[in-house]
């Protein structure tokens, strides 16, 4: 298969989400309200830890951490994705195509790691708490953190070689709103049945696997927590996320013969309200991040008054 020298298509055609104009203008408002606000709320978030020395502490850089993937997850698939809506002819490059499906993966990759250290520094605290500053030192984060990136150009990396050298020739319409690789790969003109069951493969098993070593480190939480009977909302907001991340993805993967539409509104609900989401919960229900992120607020304000 010598497929690069093949490829004669230069650009893909997106069919979009629906023809309805309602729904268009529907999607319109509330993808450009949730991109705007999660880029602000996350912005905020990175800006806050960043700038408020007593909020230096595991969970608070995991979490700026975890905020600052979030502008890319959001800055990924929806701004084209808005601008797309209402042109009749949606085109992506090849190039084009092929980087954002790199992204996607990579940040998919940066995100779950990074659920994952944040629920072991949850597991940590409330489990094992004489150990918790002996375990989550600065170097571990600084791990955490740098493993995230590791893992996510890796696997972006691996998910890409399998599609590398695929000879596109012909069809080139994609009923997606964004380059989405299962859909990408059937365009191909060879036999892809193979490809598609590796590339299934691949995702599902990363995805389905960190989401449950996610939902034990839960459950463990859980039980330790009721056992000690303090308060639990907080994990009951990190299960949130994770099921609400983690949902959509799974069902991609692994339902058989999704049902056209339905797959094509819950890539809608991982790319524009998931990051709108952790600020939200990860917040919100926490006085501290909501105090300091005032006072940035603030700050932010005189400033502008000044210059
Ligand atoms: C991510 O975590 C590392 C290690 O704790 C920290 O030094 C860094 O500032 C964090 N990054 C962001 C964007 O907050």
């Amino acid at each position: 298969m010598d497929g690069a020298n093949h490829s004669v298509v230069s650009e893909f055609i997106f069919l979009g989400l629906t023809n309805s104009w309602d729904i268009q203008i529907l999607l319109f408002v509330f993808s450009s309200m949730f991109y705007v606000a999660s880029m602000t709320g996350n912005s905020l978030i990175v800006l806050t830890v960043a700038s408020e020395p007593h909020l230096h502490s595991p969970m608070y850089f995991l979490l700026a951490n975890l905020s600052f993937i979030d502008l890319g997850v959001s800055s990924v698939v929806s701004p084209k994705m808005i601008y797309d809506l209402f042109r009749k002819r949606k085109v992506i490059s090849f190039r084009g195509c092929v980087t954002q499906i790199f992204f996607i993966h990579v940040i998919g990759g940066v995100e779950m790691v990074l659920l994952m250290a944040m629920a072991f520094d949850r597991y940590v605290a409330i489990c094992k708490p004489l150990h918790y500053l002996a375990i989550m030192s600065p170097q571990m984060c600084i791990f955490f953190s740098v493993a995230a990136w590791v893992v996510g150009l890796v696997y972006s990396v691996v998910q890409m070689a399998f599609v590398v050298n695929l000879p596109f020739c012909g069809p080139n319409v994609l009923d997606s709103f964004y380059c989405d690789l299962p859909r990408f790969i059937k365009l191909a003109c060879t036999d892809t049945h193979k490809l598609e069951l590796m590339v299934t493969v691949n995702s599902g098993s990363i995805s389905v696997g960190s989401f449950f070593i996610l939902i034990i480190y839960y459950i463990v939480i859980i039980f330790t927590v009721q056992k000690h009977s303090s308060g639990g909302s907080s994990k009951a907001a990190h299960i949130t996320v994770v099921v609400l991340f983690f949902g959509p993805l799974i069902f991609f993967y692994m339902w058989p013969t999704p049902s056209k539409n339905l797959d094509k509104f819950l890539a809608i609900f991982d790319a524009v309200f998931t990051p709108f989401l952790n600020p939200v919960i990860y917040t919100l229900r926490n006085h501290e991040m909501m105090v300091a992120m005032r006072r940035v607020c603030r700050q932010l304000m005189s400033f502008r008054k000044i210059s």
